[in-house]
Parts: C-alpha cells; sequence; structure tokens
C-alpha cells in the first residue's frame, strides 16, 4: 500500500450541489486512513497562488447538504501555460503535498493529468450537473439540478394551465442534453429539443396546434442552452415566438441559468459523491493514479484519465488526428460501443417524451 503524507482537495469548473459531500468524504476518510489533508481554495488557481488550508476532520462540518463548493472554484486558463503548471507543483512541493483529488468535469481532469504527467498523483472525482462525462454514467450534482428544474418547471405548468398558455424553458447543460431532456419527461413536457438529436420544428408547431384544438390547455418545451439557429441566437427563445406566432397560443420564455446549479444536494447526489470519494482515497492509497472515478451500471469504479477523455471526444466527434493511437482496437471498440450506447439512451427517452405528451 502507497503511503501518502498529505493529499489535497480541490474543486474546479462549474461548482456542482454534492462537491462538498465529496469533499468532505474525501477528507474524513483520508484523515481516518492518517493521511494529512490540505484543502485548496479556488480551483487549480489556488494552486497557482498558493491558497492552501489544512483540513480536519471538524472543518468539513456541516457541509454535507450545502450546495456550492467551500473550498470555491474557478476556471483557470493560465492553469494550461507550463509556467502555471510549474507554479503549481513548485506549491505543492512547498506544502509537501503528496497528491491531489480534483473534483470537476473533463477540463478539471485534462489539469490532473498535466499534473501527473509532472510527478503529482491525481484522482479525478466527476462533478458538474451536465452529467457530460461520456465515461461515467453518472456525475455529481444532475440529479439536483435536474430536481430543482423539475420543481420550477412544475410551477410554470401550474400558471400555463390556469391561462391556457405555454411556456419555453431553457435549460443549462452545454452540448449536452441531459437536463433537458429527464425534466421535460418528468414534467410532462410536450417536446424535448437538444444537441444531441435532430428535430423537426414544423412537427413540434403542429402538434402543439392539433393538441391545443383538441382541448389541452397548457404547453411545456424544454430546450438545452446548446441548441442554437444557424445565425448562433439561443434557440429557446426564437422558438417561443414561433410557438406563438404559429399556433396562437400566448408563449412565454424562462431561461433558468444558473439557478438550478446551487441548493441543497439531493441524497442521490449526497451519497454517490460520499462513496466517490471514500473510494478515490482508498484508489490513491491503492498506489492508483491518473484515474477518474466512475460510476458504472450502478457501480463505483474507476478508468484511467486518458481514456475517459479520449472516449469522452469520440461521443462528441471532436476526435483530433492520433487521439486513438496510444488504444488498443479492444479499447477503440469498448469506446464505440460506449458512445453508441449513450446516444441510444438519449434517443430512447427522447421518444418517450412524445408517446407521453398527449
Ligand atoms: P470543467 O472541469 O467543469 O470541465 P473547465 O473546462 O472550465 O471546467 O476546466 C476547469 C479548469 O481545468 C480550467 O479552468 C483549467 O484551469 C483546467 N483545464 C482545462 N483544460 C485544461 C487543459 N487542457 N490543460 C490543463 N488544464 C486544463
Ligand atoms: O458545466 C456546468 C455549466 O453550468 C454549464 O451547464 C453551463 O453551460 C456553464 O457551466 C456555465 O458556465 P459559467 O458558470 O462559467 O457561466
Amino acid at each position: 500500500m502507497a503511503k501518502f503524507r498529505k493529499i489535497g482537495i480541490l474543486t474546479s469548473g462549474g461548482d456542482a450541489p454534492g462537491m462538498n459531500a465529496a469533499v468532505r468524504a474525501v477528507a474524513r476518510k483520508a484523515l481516518d486512513e492518517g493521511v494529512e489533508v490540505v484543502g485548496v481554495i479556488g480551483g487549480y488557481s489556488g494552486l497557482i497562488k498558493d491558497k492552501i488550508v489544512p483540513l480536519n476532520p471538524r472543518s468539513v462540518s456541516n457541509i454535507i447538504s450545502h450546495g456550492g463548493t467551500v473550498l470555491y472554484s474557478d476556471r483557470c486558463p493560465e492553469f494550461k501555460t507550463e509556467e502555471g503548471m510549474q507554479r503549481a507543483i513548485a506549491t505543492c512541493k512547498k506544502h509537501g503535498i503528496d497528491a491531489i483529488v480534483a473534483l470537476g468535469g473533463d477540463g478539471t481532469f485534462r489539469g490532473a493529468t498535466d499534473l501527473t504527467n509532472r510527478g503529482i498523483p491525481t484522482v479525478g472525482i466527476p462533478c458538474t450537473i451536465d452529467n457530460d462525462i461520456t465515461a461515467t454514467d453518472y456525475t455529481i450534482g444532475f440529479d439536483s439540478a435536474m430536481n430543482t428544474t423539475l420543481t420550477m418547471i412544475d410551477c410554470l405548468r401550474d400558471t400555463c394551465e390556469s391561462h391556457a398558455r405555454c411556456n419555453v424553458v431553457e435549460v443549462m447543460g452545454r452540448d449536452c442534453g441531459g437536463i433537458a431532456l429527464n425534466t421535460a419527461l418528468a414534467s410532462g413536457a410536450v417536446a424535448a429539443i437538444i444537441p444531441e438529436i435532430p428535430f423537426d420544428e414544423q412537427e413540434i408547431l403542429s402538434r402543439i396546434k392539433t393538441l391545443a384544438d383538441a382541448g389541452k390547455r397548457s404547453f411545456l418545451v424544454v430546450v438545452s442552452e446548446g441548441v442554437v439557429t444557424a445565425d448562433g441566437q439561443k434557440y429557446g427563445e426564437v422558438l417561443a415566438k414561433r410557438i406563438d406566432a404559429y399556433t396562437g397560443i400566448e408563449t412565454k420564455f424562462a431561461r433558468f441559468a444558473h439557478v438550478v446549479r446551487g441548493g441543497s444536494p439531493s441524497l442521490r447526489d449526497r451519497f454517490t459523491a460520499t462513496a466517490m470519494g471514500v473510494r478515490a482515497v482508498e484508489l490513491l492509497l491503492e498506489g492508483k493514479s491518473n484515474v477518474v472515478i466512475c460510476e458504472i451500471d450502478g457501480a463505483i469504479t474507476h478508468l484511467d484519465i486518458n481514456y475517459a477523455l479520449i472516449a469522452d471526444r469520440m461521443y462528441k466527434n471532436k476526435l483530433k488526428t492520433g487521439d486513438l493511437d496510444p488504444f488498443t482496437a479492444a479499447q477503440i471498440a469498448d469506446m464505440q460501443k460506449l458512445a453508441a450506447k449513450r446516444k441510444a439512451e438519449l434517443v430512447a427517452v427522447s421518444k418517450m417524451v412524445v408517446h407521453t405528451s398527449k
């Protein structure tokens, strides 16, 4: 068993409900194993600027139920430069930090792998409301963000029904339609429009009109922020005007934006964050590094970060020349299978949205 004297925890990229629960789990498990723990304040910029605080079991008291991140987060372009990276490594050396547990999304894991390549072992824990890390079925924060979104959409339903209106809702998710799709299904929306699946605007307009003519009073359409028009406008706002004009139904537009990234994490997120946090420490103690914790078919497991990042690029059609060179034919086939599975999951939910919204 590898013996670490001190590990650092950082939260980076967009915050997510459940990050605090993961920080708590990593800290308490490591302390329990006799490893010292420090928090890095403000993501990778905290490493560059030497913002390090010691953590003890009490430092992480009463944070499991809090949204945001007590360690703060940011997006730090300087960390992508060799100079920034060297300053970060100097901070690790100064404080005797033997390993870093990095909580965030794919950008955060790219940073983590750069640290590993320069001699600092890292483990990544997937935290993002977008659920857009292909290698894992689940990312911490997704469930909470969806539940907050759902509560707000349900509120809109009440008032839409009273006034016989339609409401188009734009939700976050970057290029990933997971939040939009699942909340559309769970709120009884008439359509979910997401970047991954082509859609037919005229079919949606006609369907709303037909249903209204048959007596349906209220309509919800959930659009992912990643859907944009040919000239770069956010599509949700555009669609609301088109529904109003085509159907004659008064149509409002709501952009939920960052509000669904805050708030108390759900049980699902607290549980998963705790399980992933504990596993991250175990993996470091087992001598593993450059891995990302994943949930696959309900089990907490881990994958090599480079494998996870390239699988992600494959799914998002962002592969660059040479990306697949380090991998075996069997690994590439597995990535292709995973990409097909992810797409099939979205298509299946999308069909259910249409079938059940009459
Ligand atoms: P997320 O982790 O949620 O995907 P970002 O993409 O903003 O969020 O990444 C978070 C941070 O990770 C960035 O601000 C930067 O400090 C670091 N990072 C992102 N990409 C790289 C990269 N290619 N190399 C090194 N660090 C990176
Ligand atoms: O990745 C999480 C996320 O909330 C995305 O859904 C959204 O597109 C982005 O971050 C917003 O980033 P920022 O907080 O920098 O505005």
